[in-house]
């Protein structure tokens, strides 16, 4: 518990140098995924719970296993390890019918998601908002072949398994797409905040945020890199905060 504690304050410590001021998150067990959205917060440990923040401590969310937690306009949404995915509804979550998915993105309205054979899928906004229990829901396929996909107000990013880091407008209410441009760069993890800034992780665990992203010019113009001292493997943000998962498991809540 000391030595958790003194690496805390160490981190602390290494991160305050940096443009964002880092603090610990509320403690819990390693965390695997976070997620940030329409003011929420929402992670999975790595026994598969899922919690939300609430005060300063984390909430069981539902009873369900989940590897995977997305939040967003769309609601919020997982998937088990058995890639079956998830709405919450009435306090817990219920299984959807329709499709297996490795990770899914409430976005925009819509929510889409990636398939393990990299296949990708789009809901319709009134489609996802109205699911109920034992409804069956109709994915469109978008074209493409991706390992992880976001979507904010101005479009959609994902990256493939080349690390190739792509982006395109995506209607929320029929899943049409304007077609994917390919940026520079290379990713493993790309997340969108609801104010349309783009966070990416690379291999290394180096974080870096899209520039230059307008309404005229919606897929940025370059990558600026923001060092943390410490080894990134997951990012979200939500609300002017930037939410960190390191490699050890640890949540970091920066400013
Ligand atoms: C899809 O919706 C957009 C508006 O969001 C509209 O401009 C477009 O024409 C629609 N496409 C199809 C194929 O219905
Ligand atoms: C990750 O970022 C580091 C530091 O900028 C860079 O040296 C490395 O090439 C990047 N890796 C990938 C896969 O882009």
């Amino acid at each position: 518990m000391k030595a958790l504690a003194t690496f805390l304050v160490l981190l602390n410590y290494f991160t305050r140098c940096h443009g964002w001021i880092c603090t610990t998150a509320p403690e819990h067990v390693a965390a695997a995924q976070v997620d940030a959205g329409n003011g929420m917060v929402v992670m999975t440990d790595k026994n598969s719970n899922a919690f939300f923040l609430s005060d300063s401590s984390w909430s069981k969310l539902g009873s369900v296993p989940l590897k995977h937690v997305t939040v967003g306009y769309a609601g919020v949404w997982g998937v088990d390890l058995n890639n079956n995915v998830y709405k919450f509804a009435a306090g817990d979550f219920f299984p959807t019918r329709g499709l297996e998915l490795m990770q899914v993105d409430a976005g925009e309205g819509q929510v889409v998601g990636v398939t393990s054979q990299n296949s990708i899928h789009c809901l319709k906004a009134s489609s996802a908002s109205s699911i109920e229990e034992e409804g069956v829901l109709n994915w469109n396929t978008i074209t493409g072949a991706l390992m992880y996909m976001s979507c904010g107000p101005l479009g959609c990013w994902g990256v493939n398994s080349g690390q190739n880091i792509y982006f395109t407008k995506v209607s929320p209410d029929n899943c049409s797409i304007s077609g994917w441009r390919q940026t520079d760069g290379a990713a493993v993890k790309v997340e969108v905040g609801t104010d349309g800034r783009v966070f990416v992780v690379n291999q290394s665990g180096n974080v870096y945020e899209r520039t230059g992203i307008s309404k005229a010019v919606p897929q940025g113009t370059g990558w600026s890199q923001i060092t943390f001292c410490v080894s990134i493997k997951h990012v979200t943000y939500d609300l002017g905060r930037l939410w960190l998962l390191t490699n050890t498991g640890v949540i970091l809540n920066c400013i």
